[in-house]
């Protein structure tokens, strides 16, 4: 199996990044991003409970479920879209090969 994903990220400033991360750490994505100097801040820790670590996700990839933990950070955080998650409740797998996400605001 491979052991290392692809994926593509989008930042603030619309720079593209292309991201390897391995699979068998078992980093979630917020981890993974400020791993490779994304510009995710990720204060609580990766509990969901800042939504600082916020993205869009634009590919079509089958994610888990929101928890509820997750949905209800979500209903609070500012620039909210359909396609948001908090990176941090991702968990790194070999699905999410060709991911892409954007970074979304901190504002
Ligand atoms: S790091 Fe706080 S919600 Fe993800």
């Amino acid at each position: 199996m491979e052991e290392e994903i692809s994926i593509k990220v989008i930042d603030r400033e619309e720079n593209t990044h292309l991201l390897k991360i391995p699979t068998d750490m078992g980093f979630n994505l917020m981890e993974a991003l400020k791993a490779n100097e994304l510009p995710v801040e990720g204060i609580c820790g990766g509990i969901a409970l800042c939504a600082s670590c916020q993205c869009y996700i634009n590919s079509e990839h089958n994610l888990k479920k929101k928890t509820e933990e997750e949905q209800a950070m979500l209903a609070e955080a500012l620039n909210v879209k359909e396609n948001s998650r908090l990176a941090c409740q991702i968990r790194i797998s070999s699905e999410l090969e060709g991911l892409e996400i954007k970074i979304a605001p901190d504002d």
